[in-house]
């Protein structure tokens, strides 16, 4: 399928990466084990009593992506990120950011580079308690050693971003749960980061809140074009929000995909288990079904053609088709090519889903 994302710069790359705990995590790395076939290593690994929590991820996240790494709970996704940011040393492989091997980083460089290019929130918040809103903003810039002034008005920046004027001097648990995750947010971006990762972000959250957060997360990377590593163990939430997706199991990437890609191909029974009950006219796209399987070009379409956006979903469709419009002449986007899409396109895939 076409992806202008994958067309972008890379930002970071995750090559043949590793995470094992146990008795001796290191031996088969150090003694070229990682020449082994990935799954037989894997299987030996477990064989001794290790948890290949991480096994050989390979991917690359382009600049402006959001790159959401979904799977159940134990999956990996957590260690997974964390050997992005080296806040878990990997056992073997290559992290690179913005073309710097991050494994090869001293200490120093490290803290520096967490520091001024990284963003983290996390689904406990992780907020101080005995700081207000405003201090709990400005403390990673704090850290960073900035003046007073230039914390407070940059605090203040943020707080008007996420919305949360009028709570600067509240305390964390005068706060409801989506507030305070608007102060994890805010703290997070305070620095300005190149890279964002956020584990679970609303999973402590109520589901209509939740919703709400992720309409505001996807309004604020509009304004704001980060690059995002996302976590989430919800189908839905992935779906939503992500450019792509990474699908995890037992420590594996099992597919990696636009979420059109994973719900219309899925690569085997578990992901397609996985997305079953995903509504597909809430997901698909005009643009991720354009290629009509007659050959129509838009050129060779009737004038009177109705023109919808590459990023109209599928459902917002269904009252043209059922006043009869055979074909629609598509409008490509950044995001999603243009081209002509049929209606029984579209009904083939409301009625059957995978195929
Ligand atoms: N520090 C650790 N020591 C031993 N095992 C760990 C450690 N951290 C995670 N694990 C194991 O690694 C696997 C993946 O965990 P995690 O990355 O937290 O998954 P997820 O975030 O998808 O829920 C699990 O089996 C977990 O028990
Ligand atoms: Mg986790």
């Amino acid at each position: 399928m076409n992806d202008p994302i994958v067309t972008r710069p890379v930002k970071l790359s995750c090559r043949q990466v590793w995470k094992v705990y146990g008795p001796r995590p290191g031996y088969y790395f150090d003694t070229r084990g990682y020449q082994i076939e990935p799954e037989t290593l894997a299987r030996r690994l477990v064989a001794e009593g290790h948890i290949p929590a991480v096994v050989n991820a390979n991917f690359d996240i382009h600049a402006g992506e959001i790159f959401v790494i979904m799977g159940l709970s134990g999956s990996g996704k957590s260690t997974l990120v964390r050997c992005l940011s080296r806040l878990v040393e990997p056992s073997h492989g290559q992290v690179v950011l913005d073309g710097a091997d991050l494994l090869a980083a001293s200490p120093a460089e490290l803290i520096e580079i967490r520091r001024h290019k990284m963003g983290m929130v996390f689904q406990g918040f992780g907020l101080l308690p005995h700081l207000n809103v405003l201090d709990n903003i400005a403390f990673p810039l704090k850290i960073q050693g900035r003046p007073a002034e230039a914390r407070e008005s940059r605090a203040r920046e943020v707080i008007r971003l996420v919305g949360l004027e009028g709570r600067e001097a509240a305390f964390p648990h005068e706060l409801s749960g989506g507030q305070q995750q608007r102060v994890g947010i805010a703290r997070s971006l305070a620095v300005e980061p190149g890279i964002w990762f956020l584990d679970e972000p609303f999973s402590a959250l109520d589901p209509l809140i939740r919703r709400q957060m992720q309409d505001e997360f996807l309004r604020l990377q509009d304004q704001l074009q980060k690059t995002i590593v996302f976590i989430t163990h919800d189908i839905m939430e992935a779906c939503r929000i992500a450019d792509r997706i990474a699908l995890m199991c037992d420590g594996r990437i099992i597919q990696i995909g636009t979420p059109a890609e994973i719900l219309l191909a899925p690569a085997d029974a578990y992901v397609a288990d996985f997305t079953e009950d995903v509504a597909m006219g809430r997901v698909i796209r005009a643009g991720d079904l354009v290629g009509d399987p007659a050959g129509a070009r838009p050129e060779a379409l009737p004038a009177d053609a109705p023109e919808v956006a590459a990023d109209a979903l599928l459902d917002g469709l269904i009252p043209a088709v059922a006043a009869g419009q055979r074909r629609f002449r598509v409008r490509g986007s950044d995001r999603r090519p243009g081209g002509v899409l049929s209606a029984d396109r579209i009904l083939d895939v409301l009625r059957h889903g995978q195929q």
